[in-house]
């Protein structure tokens, strides 16, 4: 049965809050689990929907996964991976499944993965995740919906991203780790979630050098081993705090995040009159002070503002003081939020692809649908102090990528309750 948030609105947010570990890092750790025939253990894993899916997916193909999600470790041991054929019904779930048909490539030289359909924020295609298998030597044929890939060898090539493509670095990194001689990845992504992938690699005996910068070597090897891996924390979780706190007025030290990463949001956050200080603790946000005022965002690669906390963003500034633009230059259709947060009042204009937002006093209380992941997020952030109360539908996206975040904002001081939607 779907479930609802209802959000009562209450006062600023106090206390300190814990940040999980990173749901777009672990998601192609676990995918690259595939490429080693021993087992690995990956902790601080998030108990999170997205990684069950995973899970789900890499068992359907012969591995062997045990997750303890109180502790957040996760045992995988893929030594009876049998299967090159991925199940439409496990891969429609989630699109990073997609992550997994640069590891089959380079383990069983074959790979039948349907072709990940679009999603609320955008087509999505994934050409460049193929012309980069190809370039590897991959056979790549589209038939019937999938993506039948083979690849008796795999060799070493000098590959250009158009776009420094998260997920096509990640799955050209993977299945260059068994190609023969070296691959290049230039224009890569530089994300921190793929510096943590080539970490987890080459201690699974992979050479992967250069990740973090916009050129990626990679020398192939014949066989990988189990390794151990900690997962890093979750920027964009610690970012949507970070503006909850924010949004709130509050005064909220996070815990378990990696400052560095999340300096983007950090340097817009203090733009608008929050303070932001780095503790040896993790990041104390304190937005008691002067009153929220406009600043403009674009979302770009990292270490760019990242789209991710763009929906969030906008539900701080619909509170601001004075106009914002937030352009949206990652994704082509990442503004499902701009209708429902003017549900609840908000005065937004989209003129291509920003969106110029006035800042108004106070939001109203409504009832509103969660589109995709942050979008929600953002509806849950802009509840939270608006004049009344708002319930706010298909919660099942959020809770794809935040583990009980309500339960985390209520033992800050929030008030929102879980319940069934109305039939
Ligand atoms: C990853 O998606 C993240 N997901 C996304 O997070 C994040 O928004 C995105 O990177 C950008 O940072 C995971 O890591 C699981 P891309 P990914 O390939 O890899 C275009 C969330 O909310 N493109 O960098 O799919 C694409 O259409 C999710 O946690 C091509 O044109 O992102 C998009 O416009 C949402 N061809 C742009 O590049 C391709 O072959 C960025 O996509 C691949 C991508």
């Amino acid at each position: 049965m779907a479930e609802k948030f209802i959000i009562h609105p209450r006062g600023p947010l106090m206390g300190r809050v814990e940040i999980s570990g990173a749901k777009n890092a672990v998601l192609p750790v676990l995918a690259g689990s595939l490429l080693t025939g021993q087992p690995c253990r990956i902790t601080n894993v998030p108990n999170l929907s997205d990684v069950e899916f995973m899970a789900e997916l890499v068992e359907s193909l012969g591995g062997f996964t045990s997750w303890d999600k109180s502790s957040g470790v996760f045992n995988v041991d893929t030594s009876r991976l049998s299967k090159y054929d991925a199940a439409y019904e496990l891969v429609g779930k989630m699109r990073a499944s997609f992550l997994i048909i640069g590891p089959l490539l380079a383990r069983l030289g074959r790979a039948r993965v349907p072709l990940p359909g679009g999603c609320a924020i955008g087509t999505r295609p994934v050409d460049l995740h193929l012309k980069g298998l190809a370039a590897l030597g991959a056979e790549i044929e589209h038939t019937h919906g999938y993506i039948e890939a083979t690849a008796p060898k795999l060799v070493g090539a000098k590959i250009y991203l158009d776009f420094p493509s998260v997920g096509a670095t990640e799955n050209i990194m993977m299945a260059a780790t068994h190609a023969e001689g070296q691959t290049i990845i230039e224009n890569a992504a530089v994300e921190p979630e793929i510096v943590d992938l080539a970490n987890f690699l080459n201690t699974a005996g992979a050479e992967v050098r250069g990740a973090g910068t916009d050129t990626i070597k990679i020398n192939g090897v014949k066989e990988m081993k189990g390794t151990s891996h900690s997962v890093i924390p979750d920027r964009i979780e610690a970012g949507t705090f970070m503006v909850a706190a924010a949004l709130t007025r509050g005064d909220v030290m996070l815990t378990n995040i990696m400052a560095d990463h999340v300096k983007p949001v950090t340097a817009k956050l203090k733009e608008v009159n929050v303070q932001v200080t780095e503790t040896e603790d993790g990041i104390h946000v304190k937005a008691d002070g002067e009153p929220l005022i406009a600043a403009d965002i674009k979302t770009l690669p990292y270490p760019g503002f990242p789209t991710d906390m763009q929906a969030q963003f906008m539900a701080l500034m619909t509170q601001a003081k004075g106009t914002s633009v937030i352009t949206e230059t990652v994704f082509e259709n990442r503004f499902m939020q701009v209708g429902e947060l003017k549900r609840m009042g908000a005065v937004i204009k989209i003129e291509s692809r920003s969106a110029i937002i006035e800042g108004v006093e106070k939001l109203t209380g409504a009832q509103v649908n969660a589109t995709d992941l942050r979008a929600g997020a953002a509806l849950v952030l802009a509840a939270l102090t608006a004049d009344d109360v708002t319930e706010v539908n298909g919660i099942c996206h959020i809770d794809r990528g935040y583990y009980r975040l309500d339960d985390r904002l209520n033992q800050l001081g929030a008030w929102i309750e879980r319940a069934k939607e109305n039939a």
